[in-house]
């Protein structure tokens, strides 16, 4: 479900037409549909139906809190990688017991204010983590609850940056490894190993790299079981892919399905998930004004007020996002660059795409912009980041608004 779509040639989020917010609101704005992120975690969720389960929104993709709140608010739970995620999800009201934390890089403080909150697991990534864990978790007087991330080298056929889940990547730890470390755990009374975790990459368009991984956790977890270990959980981690253009990623029910069948003869056991994308993805379009139109002796060049700061995918992934007119036209089309206002030739958006002629003044949509867009924003260039806007029905909300020169100088 994607609720961006044209009526009499004007582009609208749900019922609210997206000039509107740019002429209200400013640009760029990453406008998002409620609707749309609403349908698509909870679609998500009830594809687990059947089986104990447990979604655990992965906050990095999209952490605005009025997104939060909506995970709140319909009972599911978090997957953070920071003190900070963790700030936010608890602001947001979800529940400590529904979060999960994983990273290769806790620090001390970060374990503490995890420890206190009273997260449902540490995600641990290597044996050091998991002596320091054991160790603040002793001096106060708690037990912090583990599961081990496992690395189960399978190849998730994915862009090498956001493939995690083979031997050479920085996460997880080797199956032999994680042995020894739950059997570390198992005589720590610091330590409550509980479960086991993965998460091999993001933006997977197949099943098999999931099947794998998971059929090799059932494994793993067969085997500690019947060590004593009383593990009940199973982290699968994220990394349904969407689709950007052309792909044809698995639908939820068919990821959920095929997973669930792996998972469905054994017992006490409660799936947990870390979604992203597949919920962010769609939700959300970035909405920008044509500065100019620019021709060189080889190339045209569409300059825009949004850049890599403030959507770095297409530059960092190479990423397509298609960009679509707001109000759509009947002239021709052309082969053009659409590029933003920063100082090097890696802010682009998007190169030789065939685009409909546009001026200065008009809008553009930069689609599927809601995993890792506004996230990973900067203020580079000295830009102020963007507003962010929710849109329910016909009506919006400024849940974010545009950053002030204030806020850029903030701390200095
Ligand atoms: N769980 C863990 C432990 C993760 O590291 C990630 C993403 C997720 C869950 C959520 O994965 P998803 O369902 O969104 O695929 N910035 C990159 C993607 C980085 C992925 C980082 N980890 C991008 O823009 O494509």
């Amino acid at each position: 479900m994607n609720l961006f779509d044209y009526k009499d040639n004007e582009l609208y989020c749900e019922d609210l037409p997206l000039e509107l917010i740019a002429r209200e609101v400013g640009t760029p704005c990453y406008v998002w549909s409620e609707k749309t992120f609403k349908n698509q975690l909870l679609s998500f969720d009830a594809a687990w139906d059947g089986i104990n389960h447990l979604t655990c929104y992965s906050v990095k993709v999209a952490s605005n809190l009025s997104l939060l709140e909506i995970v709140a608010q319909n009972g599911l739970g978090a997957d953070i990688v920071s003190g900070g995620e963790l700030f936010r999800a608890l602001k947001a009201g979800i529940e400590p017991s529904k979060i999960v934390y994983s990273g290769v890089g806790k620090t001390a403080s970060e374990m503490v204010e995890a420890l206190e909150a009273g997260i449902l697991m540490f995600n641990v990534e290597s044996k050091p983590e998991l002596e320091l864990l054991s160790k603040i978790a002793r001096e106060r007087n708690k037990v912090a609850p583990v599961a081990i991330r496992v690395n189960p080298d399978v190849d998730p056929q994915t862009h090498p940056y956001v493939a995690t889940g083979l031997k050479e990547s920085k996460f997880g730890v080797a199956t032999i490894a994680a042995i020894d470390m739950y059997n570390f755990a198992a005589q720590i009374d610091s330590l409550n190993p509980i479960g086991l975790d993965c998460h091999i990459g993001s933006q997977l368009l197949s099943l098999s790299p999931f099947q794998e991984a998971a059929r090799r956790l059932k494994e793993l977890l067969i085997s500690l079981r019947s060590r004593g270990l009383a593990i009940k959980y199973v982290d699968l981690g994220g990394g349904l892919g969407i689709n950007y253009d052309k792909e044809e990623p698995p639908s939820p029910e068919q990821y959920a399905s095929a997973l669930k069948a792996i998972f469905e003869d054994v017992k006490d056991l409660t799936i947990i998930t870390e979604p992203g994308r597949v919920v962010a993805g769609n939700s959300s379009i970035l909405l920008v004004s044509v500065l100019y139109n620019k021709k060189t002796q080889v190339k045209d060049f569409v300059v825009i007020d949004g850049a890599i700061n403030d959507l770095i995918r297409p530059s960092f992934y190479g990423s397509f996002h298609g960009i679509v007119p707001v109000r759509l036209t009947d002239r021709p089309a052309f082969p053009v660059d659409v590029v933003g206002p920063i100082c090097e030739s890696g802010d682009f958006l998007a190169k030789d795409r065939s685009l409909s002629q546009v001026f200065s003044g008009e809008y553009l949509a930069i689609k599927s912009a809601g995993a890792y867009g506004f996230s990973m924003s900067s203020n580079y260039n000295s830009r102020l980041r963007a507003a962010e806007v929710l849109v329910s029905g016909d009506t919006y909300r400024v849940i974010r608004r545009r950053e002030t020169r204030e806020d850029l100088i903030r701390g200095e």
